[in-house]
C-alpha cells in the first residue's frame, strides 16, 4: 500500500490539473477579513494580525468594532496598509515553492456591498483581484469564500462582528449575499483570470436553522452554477454536520435524491476546541484516520469534499508557551500530526469523495507555530515540498486505511530547520505491518462525534457547543 499509494499520489500530481487536481492548499487568513482571536491575550502575539488591534487602551473584538472605534478614515488607512503588505506576490511565490497548488481566500460581504450605517470600509476587492492574477501566474487555483455575511452567520469574530446570529433574521441579508455571489461569479469568469478560480463558497461556517440554510444554499447555487461551464464549482460548508450527512444533496433539485454536480462540500477539522480539546494523542490520531477513511471509501454517495480548514492546534499545545523553535518534542509531535492529517485528508486513489485540503493558515503576523504553514516548513515540522511524497517522514500503513503508521518513530532534528528534500527518502522507511496503532476498525466507528468540531476563531462558549450538539442531533 505504501508503494502503490505513494505512486498514485505522485501520479495524481502529474496527471490531474485545474479543477481535477488533488487540492493541497493554504488559507490566506486574516487578510481581507481581520481576526483578532483572544485579543485580551495580545501580549502573547496571538491571533492572525494582533498588532492591528493593539490600539492603546482598547481591545476591539472584531473588524466591525475596530472600524467603529477608529472611524472610517483612520480605519481605511490602517487597512489599506494591511491589505497591501500582509500578502504580496512574494507570498504567493513561496506558497508555490512549498509544493502547494491552491489558495483559499476569505472575503467579507462589505468588500462588495457596504451600507452607510456599517462602520466597515471597503477597498479589499482590488487586492482579491490581484491575488487571483498572481495565483494564475504561479499556477495555483483559488477558492473564494464568503467568510463574513451580513448580520453574521455564526456570531464569531471571523465574520467581522461578534454577537448574535442575525443573518437569518432579515431577507435583505440573503439578498445582499446573493448580490456578492453574483459579483464574484461574473468577475472571476472573466478571461483575464484564466480560470484560476475553481470554487466559490456560499458562506463559511453557518450555524442556524437547517431549513433556512438550505433555502439560502439553493438560492446561492442558482447564482454560482451559472459558472458551471467556466469550471467554477459551487462550494458549501457542511455547517458542522460532517460530510456523510450531506449525501444525496442537490441544492438545485432538492427532490432528486442524488448529488448535484459541480458541487463541492467544505468541512473543517479542528482538534483544539471544546469538547475535542480533551482528547488524548492516540484518540486524536485515531479520529483523524477514521475521518479520512470514510472519505476514501468508494461509492458512498458523499460529495466531493475538501477539508477547507485544519491546523496543528490541539488541546495538547493550544496554550503552550514554548515556541516550536526551542521545543523539539513539539516539533516532533507537529510533524506526526501534520502528516497524519495530510494522509487522511488527501485521496489515495481515484474516484474517492476526498479531493484535498486547505491548511489554516499560510502565516500569521507572528507565525504562531500551530497555525503557520510557512513556519512549519521553515522549522522542518511540515514537509518542504508537499507535492513530493519522498519528502514525507511517515510511512503509510499496509492495512489499506491510507493512514500514517503511528508505530513508526520519527524525531525532529535537535535544531529547528527545514529538512532538505528527500533526506527521509521513501527507501529508508520501513514497511509497517497491518497492526499499526492508528486506523483500527474501532476508530472508524467514532467519527460522528467529530461533528462538534468548531471554529478556530473564537473562544467558543459552552452554550455554542451545546447549540451545535443540538443542531447535529436534530439533523
Ligand atoms: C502592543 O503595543 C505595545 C505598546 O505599543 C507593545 O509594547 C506591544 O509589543 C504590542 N503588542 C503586539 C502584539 O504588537
Ligand atoms: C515539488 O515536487 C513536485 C513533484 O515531485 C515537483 O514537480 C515540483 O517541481 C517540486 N517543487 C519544488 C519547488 O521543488
Ligand atoms: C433588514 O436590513 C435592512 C438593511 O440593513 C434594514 O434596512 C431593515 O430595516 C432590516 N429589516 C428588519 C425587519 O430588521
Ligand atoms: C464586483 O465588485 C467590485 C467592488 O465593488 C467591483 O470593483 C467590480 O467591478 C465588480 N465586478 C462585477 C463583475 O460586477
Ligand atoms: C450547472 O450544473 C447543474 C448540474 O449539472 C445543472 O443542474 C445546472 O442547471 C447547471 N447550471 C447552468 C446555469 O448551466
Ligand atoms: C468540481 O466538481 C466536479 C464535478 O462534480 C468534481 O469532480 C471536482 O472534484 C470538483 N472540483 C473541485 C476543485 O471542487
Ligand atoms: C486555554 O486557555 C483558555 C484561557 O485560559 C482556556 O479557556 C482554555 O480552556 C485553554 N485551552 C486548553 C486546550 O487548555
Amino acid at each position: 500500500m505504501l508503494k502503490s499509494g505513494g505512486a498514485w499520489l505522485a501520479a495524481a500530481g502529474a496527471f490531474a490539473t485545474g479543477a481535477n487536481a488533488v487540492v493541497r492548499g493554504v488559507n490566506l487568513g486574516g487578510w481581507l477579513v481581520l481576526e483578532p482571536w483572544w485579543v485580551s491575550r495580545i501580549a502573547r502575539h496571538n491571533g492572525m494580525t494582533p498588532s492591528i488591534f493593539n490600539v492603546s487602551g482598547t481591545s476591539y473584538d472584531s473588524e466591525w468594532a475596530l472600524c467603529n472605534g477608529l472611524g472610517k478614515q483612520k480605519c481605511l488607512s490602517t487597512l489599506q496598509n494591511h491589505w497591501s503588505t500582509f500578502y504580496t506576490r512574494d507570498d504567493i511565490k513561496q506558497i508555490q515553492a512549498a509544493g502547494l497548488n491552491s489558495i483559499r481566500i476569505p472575503l467579507g460581504y462589505w468588500a462588495v456591498d457596504l451600507l452607510d450605517f456599517e462602520p466597515y470600509v471597503s477597498g479589499q476587492y482590488q487586492y482579491l483581484s490581484q491575488a487571483v492574477q498572481w495565483a494564475k501566474e504561479f499556477d495555483l487555483t483559488v477558492m473564494i469564500d464568503i467568510h463574513g455575511a451580513p448580520g453574521s452567520q455564526n456570531g464569531w469574530e471571523e465574520t467581522g462582528i461578534v454577537g448574535g446570529i442575525e443573518f437569518p433574521l432579515n431577507q435583505s441579508n440573503t439578498d445582499r449575499t446573493l448580490n456578492v455571489l453574483k459579483n464574484l461569479t461574473e468577475e472571476f469568469t472573466k478571461e483575464m483570470y484564466g480560470g484560476a478560480v475553481t470554487n466559490i463558497e456560499l458562506m463559511n461556517e453557518p450555524i442556524f436553522e437547517l431549513a433556512k440554510l438550505q433555502t439560502f444554499y439553493t438560492a446561492g447555487a442558482e447564482v454560482v452554477s451559472v459558472a458551471n461551464s467556466s469550471g467554477i464549482n459551487t462550494t458549501f460548508h457542511d455547517a458542522f454536520y460532517n460530510p456523510p450527512n450531506w449525501k444525496n444533496y442537490d441544492p438545485l433539485n432538492m427532490n432528486s435524491g442524488s448529488n448535484g454536480k459541480y458541487l463541492t462540500l467544505d468541512t473543517h477539522q479542528f482538534w483544539a476546541f471544546p469538547p475535542l480539546d480533551t482528547l488524548s494523542v492516540p484518540e486524536i490520531l485515531g479520529r483523524i484516520c477514521a475521518f479520512g477513511l470514510e472519505l476514501k471509501q468508494l461509492d458512498t454517495g458523499i460529495l466531493p469534499t475538501i477539508v477547507g480548514e485544519w491546523s496543528l492546534s490541539t488541546g495538547h499545545t493550544a496554550n503552550s508557551t514554548t515556541d516550536s523553535g526551542q521545543d523539539r518534542d513539539k516539533r516532533t509531535w507537529f510533524r506526526e500530526l501534520f502528516e497524519a492529517q495530510n494522509a487522511a485528508y488527501t485521496p489515495n486513489g481515484p474516484g474517492q469523495a476526498s479531493i484535498g485540503w486547505y491548511f489554516w493558515s499560510w502565516k500569521t503576523e507572528y507565525d504562531i507555530d500551530a497555525w503557520s504553514y510557512r513556519k512549519g516548513v521553515e522549522q522542518g515540522y511540515i514537509p518542504s515540498n508537499i507535492s513530493d511524497p519522498s519528502t514525507y517522514a511517515y510511512p503509510i500503513t499496509t492495512d489499506n486505511t491510507g493512514c500514517i503508521d503511528g508505530s513508526f518513530k520519527w524525531q525532529a532534528p535537535e535544531i529547528a530547520q527545514a529538512s532538505s528534500s528527500a533526506t527521509s527518502s521513501a527507501g529508508s522507511k520501513p514497511t509497517s505491518t497491518g497492526t499499526a496503532t492508528s486506523g483500527s476498525a474501532s476508530a472508524a466507528s467514532t467519527t460522528a462525534s467529530g461533528a462538534a468540531n468548531v471554529s478556530p476563531a473564537s473562544g467558543v462558549s459552552a452554550a455554542l457547543v451545546i447549540a451545535l450538539a443540538y443542531l447535529v442531533c436534530s439533523l
